[in-house]
């Protein structure tokens, strides 16, 4: 079955505390946290010490999204901030793997994103050595876009490649995801549904 993971990003940050509670009665096992610098995505967003904070306020799986340009500078910060996933992004390491291998000896799990103008045969070869595929719906740097469909071949692809290579890498999709598309991303394959917007805007 699939799994939602909310991003923090689309929460009120100045009730901050209640909105990872909510989540947490919501039967959230995982929070999906965007990091952003203002250089590889032309947004900013939080830093370590409010990922630290919020590993004090629930006991979920962070998975750290890395919007960065020189994300290695930062996989120590934010494993000490309580990481349980580090994902960084193809375009910035066309050569991932020794990347992957710093993340995994660091005890903590190893994902890999690419942007919806990415084609997923440049991510497959690589899959082997990542615990998560974040495919891009949108193109990385805000929440509350809309979601990009073509996105949905590239979950069926990597699908296929990971299932008939027995590999263990979850596929994660993230943007624009609501109530509209959600089933149509599962049936292609997906694993983990990352969202933002339509999960803190709900009402229940
Ligand atoms: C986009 C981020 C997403 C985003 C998702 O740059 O990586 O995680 O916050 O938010 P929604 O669901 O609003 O698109
Ligand atoms: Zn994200």
């Amino acid at each position: 079955m699939a799994e939602i993971a909310p991003s923090v990003l689309g929460a009120d940050f100045a009730r901050l505390g209640e909105e990872i509670a909510s989540a947490g009665e919501a039967g959230v096992n995982m929070l999906h946290l965007d990091i952003m610098d203002g250089h590889f995505v032309p947004n900013i967003s939080f830093g370590p010490a409010v990922v630290a904070r919020i590993d004090q306020l629930t006991d979920a799986y962070l998975d750290v999204h890395l919007m960065l340009s020189e994300p290695e500078k930062y996989f120590d910060d934010f494993v000490k901030a309580g990481a349980d996933a580090i994902t960084f992004h193809l375009q910035v390491h066309p050569d991932p793997v020794p990347y992957a291998r710093q993340i995994r000896d660091m005890g903590v799990h190893a994902g890999i994103s690419i942007n919806p103008d990415i084609p997923v045969d440049n991510v497959l070869p690589y899959l082997e050595h990542f615990d998560l595929f974040l495919a891009m719906s949108v193109f990385p740097g805000f929440g509350g876009q809309k979601f990009i469909p073509e996105v949905l071949d590239k979950v069926r692809t990597a699908r296929k490649h990971i299932d008939s290579n027995g590999l263990a890498t979850k596929i994660m999709i993230d943007g624009g995801v609501d109530l509209t598309n959600a089933a149509e991303v599962v049936a292609a394959g997906a694993d983990i549904l990352v969202m933002g917007t339509a999960f803190f805007s709900a009402h229940d």
